[in-house]
This record gives structure tokens, sequence and C-alpha cells, in this order.
């Protein structure tokens, strides 16, 4: 690793200890958190946000259609579809946070179907439904995550995909899929990610596969950078619309 690469990797590890700031609107807590790390965001995370990649080839994109992402951050994620971006009709990118947005802005901003957001995931609604909606490593972070997944919901086109990755921490006996962790795990990992106001939750993927239905579900542990032989569990979902019956 180069010396720049590792003062960025403490730049990031400086923010992450000092974590999230409980005082204050959830706008500057995120500002303050992220804004001193926010131009060394992607290099760490590519490297601890494991999955989003392989949720985003899930959700089939095709020319013509309406993104959103909610918490997209400094806008990274659309580097996955970047081949296709020409050929999509709209693509918004929704974030609470200044600082991530700025990165974003410098990325994507003079794209012509890119539109930058500076509002809640739990509220913002987009002109017209949307074909696809995903989020990455977001739905955690929002306190109230069941109101950004119903604000989904209803933005989501009848026939549309939602993809959601995310941490989670299996349920005590574990997941419906199968999924399995052990008590210590399912404590420590819940309690370090808190400090950075990181949330995770039991609850999440049952949630999802409440309110959609389920397409592909995958969960998994993922590396995290300097602590060597630790892995995180996350899971994968993509799902559709439930059909209201008539
Ligand atoms: C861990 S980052 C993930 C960013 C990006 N999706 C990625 O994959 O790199 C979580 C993001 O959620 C955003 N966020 C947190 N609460 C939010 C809210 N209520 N509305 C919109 N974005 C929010 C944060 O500002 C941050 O950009």
């Amino acid at each position: 690793m180069s010396v720049a690469a590792w003062w960025s990797d403490l730049r990031v590890i400086a923010s992450m200890m000092r974590g999230l700031p409980s005082q204050g609107s959830a706008s500057s807590q995120l500002a303050t958190f992220y804004g001193p790390q926010a131009a060394d965001y992607d290099r760490f995370r590519e490297r601890l946000l494991h999955g989003r990649a392989e949720m985003i080839a899930a959700l089939d994109l095709a020319a013509g259609q309406h993104v959103v992402e909610f918490g997209a951050g400094t806008g990274c994620n659309v580097e996955r579809f970047r081949d296709q971006l020409e050929g999509l009709r709209q693509v918004d990118l929704v974030d609470l946070c200044a600082p991530l947005l700025e990165q974003a802005q410098r990325r994507l901003g003079s794209h012509p179907a890119v539109h930058l957001h500076h509002a809640d995931a739990t509220t913002w609604q987009p002109a017209t439904p949307a074909d696809r909606i995903y989020f990455s490593y977001a739905l955690s972070m929002i306190p109230p995550w069941f109101a950004a997944i119903d604000n989904a919901e209803h933005a989501l086109a009848d026939d549309g995909l939602i993809g959601v990755v995310d941490f989670q921490v299996a349920p005590r006996g574990g997941s419906p899929g199968g999924f399995r962790q052990g008590r210590l795990s399912r404590h420590l990992w819940p309690l370090w990610f808190d400090h950075d106001g990181v949330r995770l939750s039991a609850d999440l993927l049952p949630y999802l596969c409440h309110r959609f239905e389920p397409v592909r579900v995958e969960e998994h542990l993922g590396a995290v950078p300097w602590m060597a032989g630790l892995r995180v569990p996350y899971f994968v979902f993509v799902g559709r619309k439930r059909r209201v019956e008539p």
C-alpha cells in the first residue's frame, strides 16, 4: 500500500473513531461524520461494503428506465452501470449528506440524465414512479428504515424491482434462509457499528421479504479492512412489488 493510500485509510479510521455525533439534525450529523472523509470514502468502502455490484447486476437495468438510489452518497454505485447510463431515462440520487453529494456532483453533475437531491429517503418522492429503486448500505444508517422502505414501495412502478444490500444480524436461531451467527458475533458487530450510526437489525431482511415479493435473497460474510480474519454478515435482496388482489 502506498503512503498516500495509507494516509487516506488513516483519515477514514480517525473519522470512524470519532463516530457519528448524537446531537443536531440528521443532515448535520451526517455532514460532520462524512465531511472529513468524503474524498477518501470510495477507496475505503470498496473494501468494506460488499455485494453492491451483485445487487445492481441483479436489477437487470435496461434502456429507457428511471432509476432511483436512496442514500446514494458519492454516487459511486453509478460506476457499476456507467456503460448503460446513456440509455437510461433518468437517474435520481437522493442523500441527506451535503459533503458526499458534492463528491457525486463532481463525478456525475454534468450528466444530463443524473439528478442529485439533497433530501430525506423517508419522504422524497420522484415525479413519476421509478422502474428500479435500490438502497446500498443506506437503510442501516436510517433510524426509521421501515419508513424509508414504505416510501420506496410507494415510489416504485407496479412492475418495478427494488434492490437492497446491507449489513445484518442473524435472528436468534438463524434466518429463514438458514444463515446462523454465533452469540458473540450477534452482539459485537451491532455494538461496533453503532458508534458510526450504523444500526444492524435482524428485522430488516424479514421486513423486506414481507413488503415485497422476493426475487433473490442471499446472505454472506464480508471482510473488514484492517481487521484481518473478521467477517461481517451482509445480505443481498431483490424484490418486486406485491400485487394487490382486486
Ligand atoms: C454507508 S453510506 C452508503 C452510500 C452509498 N449508497 C454506497 O453504497 O457507498 C450511507 C448513506 O446513507 C445516507 N443517509 C443516511 N440517512 C439518510 C436519510 N435519512 N436520507 C437519505 N440518505 C441518508 C448517508 O448520508 C450515506 O450517504
